[in-house]
């Protein structure tokens, strides 16, 4: 395993993480959760990413009770939450947010749900129009003095939310967020590559990125249609099928048929090949994979073998392969 520092903090990160969404809780069940946790630790990981929205609290439970019982050392590994879009059907305004009411119990409530005495890393899940970003930051702050949280960030705000947030940290001598959580693969990039440019140095902004294999369809394995056990096979997900691969005018297949074509002529695995060309990018500070067995996570972990296999010519091939 290779670690990174995230941005301008001192943690240290895997480069290559672990990430609960649509499984924990869903998808599968304690023992195959408990399985992919052993092995991702066991292969170096140090980072599981979760939130508060995910299975409605219920993959935090299943995270915290998984560590608990594989007694992993608190100081081996990192955990994250997410707040914003609230744990419960219907929330009421209190129950979702970035208001301080609702940073507050959302950080309480997943510390008991992942069974731990602080987050290491907490994100503001999306950006809030109805809190004033200020209050946030105070919040944020807040915690971090109460010893709840070591370190804050966004996930999909813009840059200017994100310079905002910033502003005003410094400006009061607060804590400043560390991290941005974006989505960022070979289908989907702007934000990470142009948007967000200036914040790396500016800002010292670390980022940890999601969907890096845009929930499994850069593995090819939609090439050919949506089988019933696969991620967007999965009844409920129909929204989720019609985001990822889009409707037949976005040419998001089209795109990935190119990609596993050049990967076949490399002799390479798609997954492989699309987590290794996240990686390459240094202001990536680490990919969360996503996994619904162990077999698929050990597979991805070989991306880490790819990053200095080719030269640029090839990586700028996949580019020009998947561009829109
Ligand atoms: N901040 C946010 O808004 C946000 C949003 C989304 C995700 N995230 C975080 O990012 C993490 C990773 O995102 P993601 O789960 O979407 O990552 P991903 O790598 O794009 O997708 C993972 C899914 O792809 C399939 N897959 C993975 N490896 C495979 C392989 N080698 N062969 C075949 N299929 C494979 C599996 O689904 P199936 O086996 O079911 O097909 C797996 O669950 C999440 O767990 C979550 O923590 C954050």
């Amino acid at each position: 395993m290779q670690y990174r520092r995230l941005g301008s903090s001192g943690l240290q990160l895997s480069a290559l993480s672990f990430g609960a969404w649509v499984t924990f809780g869903g998808q599968i069940g304690r023992s195959e959760a408990r399985n992919l946790i052993a092995a991702a630790y066991d292969n170096g990981i140090n980072f599981f990413d979760n939130a508060e929205v995910y299975a409605k609290g219920e993959a935090e439970k299943v995270m915290g009770d998984v560590i608990a019982d594989l007694r992993l050392p608190r100081d081996g590994y990192c955990v994250s939450s997410k707040v914003f879009f609230g744990a419960v059907d219907d929330p009421r305004p209190t129950q979702r947010g970035l208001s301080r009411k609702h940073v507050f119990e959302a950080c309480h409530a997943a510390l008991q749900r992942l069974r731990v005495d602080h987050l290491d890393l907490y994100f503001c899940h999306r950006p809030d129009p109805d809190t004033p970003i200020e209050e946030t930051v105070w919040a944020m702050d807040a915690l971090i003095r109460q010893g709840k949280v070591l370190y804050w960030g966004t996930s999909e705000w813009s840059a200017a939310q994100i310079k905002e947030a910033s502003r005003i940290a410094r400006a009061h001598h607060l804590h400043a967020p560390s991290m941005e959580q974006p989505q960022y693969n070979l289908l989907h990039r702007t934000r990470v590559e142009l948007e967000y440019a200036p914040l790396y140095s500016e800002l010292g902004l670390g980022t940890t990125i999601w969907s890096p294999l845009a929930s499994g369809l850069l593995t090819g394995k939609y090439n050919e249609g949506v089988a019933a056990e696969s991620r967007l096979g999965q009844k409920d997900n129909a929204w989720l099928q019609r985001m990822v691969i889009g409707d037949e005018g976005s040419r998001r297949i089209d795109r990935v048929r190119r990609f596993t074509a050049v990967a076949a002529e490399l002799g390479e695995k798609p997954s492989q090949l699309a987590i290794a060309w996240c990686l390459r990018n240094p202001h990536v500070s680490t990919v969360m994979l996503g996994a619904s067995r162990t077999s698929q996570l050990l597979e991805n972990l070989g991306a880490l073998e790819l990053t200095d296999r080719y030269d640029e010519a090839v990586w700028t091939r996949l580019e020009v392969a998947t561009a829109e």
